[in-house]
């Protein structure tokens, strides 16, 4: 029988890219999401059923993994993918942006890995792989709650991964740099009310970060990524995915702390 994958965030960008990649490689797909009476594209694909999750939601987790289980006896990956950015200075943000973004990037993370290690664990294994950034591994200036979140998911990961392997599950990272989605648009949030103090650097920093756009990988090129962590049978955790973030994570590894910080004030337009 074709193996099963599990997707958060199927409704745009890297999850639904990588709900169609499974689909074409013969494999089955629960594509979640929180509308999915909205979806058209993945409906045209007979291997791939819709559900609803929203992971801020307990009970909407929970349901969507019955539901999957029931049309399917086995699932064999669970990817993480639904996320969204949250950019800015650290004072300014509200209490409740900093919840908001923690439940849904790091603990909607938890619940879904909750809701389906029972099974992994009684069907003999399983993969779980969890959709960080190269924000999760290099911190960069005004990203500190979504850095948060994302380093905080890779800890889990690393963490988790010893917890599970005995059970033949084995824990992934797939970390892209910048990808052409509706990441940068309609899934970013700011946190710039009141942050008068900080409108010189946040100008130069942003402009730093819209020019990165010309090397930025596709989704479909992350979702090569997520099928190579699924299938590629090995004891890897992390796969940093693009070049930019390759690029960026040699150098994080090779340079000297203070050099490393001093190249980001730089190109960041902060100073030396
Ligand atoms: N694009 C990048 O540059 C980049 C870089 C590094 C890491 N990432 C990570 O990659 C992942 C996917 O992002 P993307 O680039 O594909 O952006 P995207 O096209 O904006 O997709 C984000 C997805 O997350 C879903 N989502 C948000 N909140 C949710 C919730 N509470 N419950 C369920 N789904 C929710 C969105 O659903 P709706 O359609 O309902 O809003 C959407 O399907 C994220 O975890 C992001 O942090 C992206």
């Amino acid at each position: 029988m074709s193996k099963v994958i599990f997707i958060t965030g199927a409704s745009s960008g890297i999850g639904k890219a990588a709900a169609i990649l499974f689909a074409q490689r013969g494999w089955n797909v629960a594509a979640t999401m929180r509308h999915p009476e909205k979806e058209t594209e993945l409906t045209q694909y007979p291997a791939i059923k819709l559900y609803t999750l929203d992971v801020t939601q307990p009970d909407s987790v929970a349901q969507a993994v019955e539901q999957a289980l029931q049309d399917w006896p086995r699932i064999d990956v669970l990817v993480n993918n639904a996320g969204y950015g949250l950019f800015g200075p650290m004072e300014t943000v509200s209490e409740e942006k900093i919840m908001d973004q923690f439940q849904t990037n790091v603990f909607g993370t938890m619940r879904t890995i909750k809701a389906l290690t029972p099974h992994f664990r009684q069907a003999g294994g399983g993969t779980i792989i969890n959709i960080t950034s190269i924000g999760g591994l290099v911190g960069l200036p005004f990203n500190s709650i979504y850095h948060a979140t994302k380093f905080g998911v890779d800890g889990l990961s690393e963490s988790l991964n010893y917890e599970l392997r005995p059970f033949n599950i084995r824990v992934k990272i797939v970390a892209p740099g910048g990808v052409a989605t509706d990441f940068a648009t309609r899934s970013l949030k700011q946190t710039m009310e009141g942050a008068s103090v900080y409108d010189e650097s946040i100008q130069q920093v942003f402009a730093a970060f819209s020019k990165r756009g010309g090397n930025y990988s596709t989704g479909e090129q992350i979702a090569g990524v997520i099928y190579e962590a699924a299938t590629d049978d090995s004891d890897r955790l992390r796969y940093v995915a693009g070049e930019d973030a390759q690029n960026l994570y040699a150098q994080w590894k090779e340079m000297s702390n203070e050099d490393f910080f001093a190249m980001i004030n730089q190109g960041y337009g902060l100073g030396q």
